[in-house]
């Protein structure tokens, strides 16, 4: 049995954290509330939806994206991931937490559409040595697509209209979308996203594995620590659930008092992506306008990423002593993710940094964080990982996945739409385009109102 995260929710409550904390009474309840979230998601499951649940379970496609890896690392310097939102942060978020297992090409994430980045890139990238791995879910997302059409168009200046198919595949929708349908027509490899798994939810699946493939990851490890914490996140008991306690306390804490905005804080640079991706998981998920039964809510926590140690030294003093409206995750690996370092024999008046590693330094920096938040009844809790591999790695995403969808249930809205981010991408396209009644509208109010003004120069 491989230790997998721990979860130090003391801080939470109202014996350390006083008024900031939530008292027994409370927190029973809302763990119990979370116990019946969890038994509904398992049904939920059952019947067809929350596909993400089932992605650990996909050893047949991890084999795929495994084979199609080996086929591409041979001939490959670099990997051009194309993809923005869920089709990005993921495989990020992998490549950088297990960064000492790269033995493959260098991989490159463009994401945002600004060419800046782009232009750089293939400036320095030779197109017989450069695989192209188009991920979107949807096939039609505005920013993928312009980066692969330029990108194809780079590769067939590079290496003739022949040779393009062999340098590129298509992660996506295995039904549906241009891409789809682009990738059939040009002879594109083609690995699936499930139909019932969402963007933000498709770490586990090709979108997240076959970069990370690429890059050296094990991920038959990671889908295997992946699948344990699944099995531990659908226990309906929340104490000994992971997903059903973080779902509990954040949404408690929001609920009993107030603490909308919450922070992700790990203190290790190799977590750094994975704030990012938490923030697009959790923000895109809870942030509603309606809930379950149609009904006006507008509501939803706001996330915030940083990264310890280094923002106790920027966000930290608006932790401290800023509104009393945030619940803090900490996150800590109990060993070093590389080799450690320590400090050498020292003398006053740095004696007591002597003897210490770095990460114990790191650590204790976090600990005293935590410590001096409660000092003034601010909410934390700790969440911390033996060490970063593969398939504690596949664990943690899992178990965030899973408390983001019962957060969802215990706030009364769908975790798995985003009708907000799709009416931008939906205006865009008609500015782009054909215009819409819709981006008619969007257009016509810039036009009624005043407000801008250019200055001379
Ligand atoms: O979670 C989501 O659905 C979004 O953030 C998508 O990942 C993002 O918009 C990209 O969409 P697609 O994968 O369809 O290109």
């Amino acid at each position: 049995m491989i230790a997998s995260l721990g979860i130090d929710y003391r801080l939470c409550a109202t014996a350390s954290a006083g008024r900031g904390g939530l008292d027994d009474a409370e927190l029973a309840r809302w763990l119990e509330k979370s116990g019946r979230a969890t038994e509904r998601l398992v049904r939920t499951f059952a019947e067809g939806e929350a596909g993400f649940l089932g992605v650990p379970d996909d050893t047949a496609g991890v084999a795929a994206v495994v084979a199609v890896a080996e086929e591409l690392r041979a001939g490959t310097d670099d990997v051009l991931v194309l993809g923005i939102g869920g089709s990005s942060l993921g495989a990020r978020t992998v490549v950088e937490a297990l960064d000492s297992a790269s033995n493959g090409p260098r991989l490159h994430f463009p994401d945002n559409v600004d060419p800046h980045r782009l232009a750089r890139l293939l400036a320095r990238c030779a197109p017989d040595r450069t695989a192209v791995l188009v991920v979107s879910k949807s096939g039609e997302t505005l920013e993928t697509s312009a980066h692969m059409l330029v990108v194809l168009d780079w590769l067939r200046r590079g290496l003739g209209a022949e040779k393009v198919g062999s340098r590129v595949v298509a992660v996506t929708d295995p039904q549906r979308g241009h891409l789809r349908r682009l990738a059939e027509e040009r002879g594109f490899r083609v690995l699936p996203i499930p139909p019932s798994v969402g963007g933000r939810y498709s770490v586990l699946t090709a979108a997240g594995t076959l970069p990370a493939a690429l890059f050296g990851v094990d991920v038959t490890q990671m889908i295997r620590g992946a699948a344990e914490a699944r099995d531990r996140c659908l226990r309906p008991v929340a104490d000994a659930n992971p997903a059903a306690l973080l779902a509990a306390l954040h949404v408690g804490h929001m609920e009993e008092r107030g603490h909308t905005t919450h922070v992700l804080m790990p203190y290790s640079d190799a977590l750094r992506t994975f704030g990012a991706w938490w923030v697009q998981l959790w923000g895109e998920s809870l942030g509603k306008r309606l809930d379950r039964t149609g009904r006006m809510v507008e509501r939803g926590p706001t996330p915030i990423a940083a990264i310890g140690s280094t923002d106790q030294h920027a966000l930290g003093q608006l932790f401290a002593e800023g509104p009393r409206d945030k619940l803090i995750t900490f996150v800590r690996l109990e060993s070093p993710s590389y080799e450690d370092l320590v400090v050498p024999e020292a003398d006053p008046p740095y004696a007591h940094l002597a003897g210490r590693s770095l990460h114990a330094v790191l650590n204790v920096e976090q600990e005293a964080t935590a410590l001096s938040l409660a000092a003034d009844e601010r909410p934390s809790l700790t969440v911390s990982l033996p060490r970063l591999d593969a398939h504690g790695l596949g664990g943690l995403l899992l178990t965030y996945e899973v408390a983001t969808a019962l957060a969802g249930d215990l706030l009364g809205v769908d975790p798995f739409d985003q009708p907000g981010v799709e009416r931008g991408k939906r205006i865009a396209i008609g500015m782009l385009g054909t215009s819409t009644a819709e981006s008619e509208a969007a257009r016509d109010r810039l036009a009624r109102a005043p407000g801008t003004h250019r200055y001379a120069e």
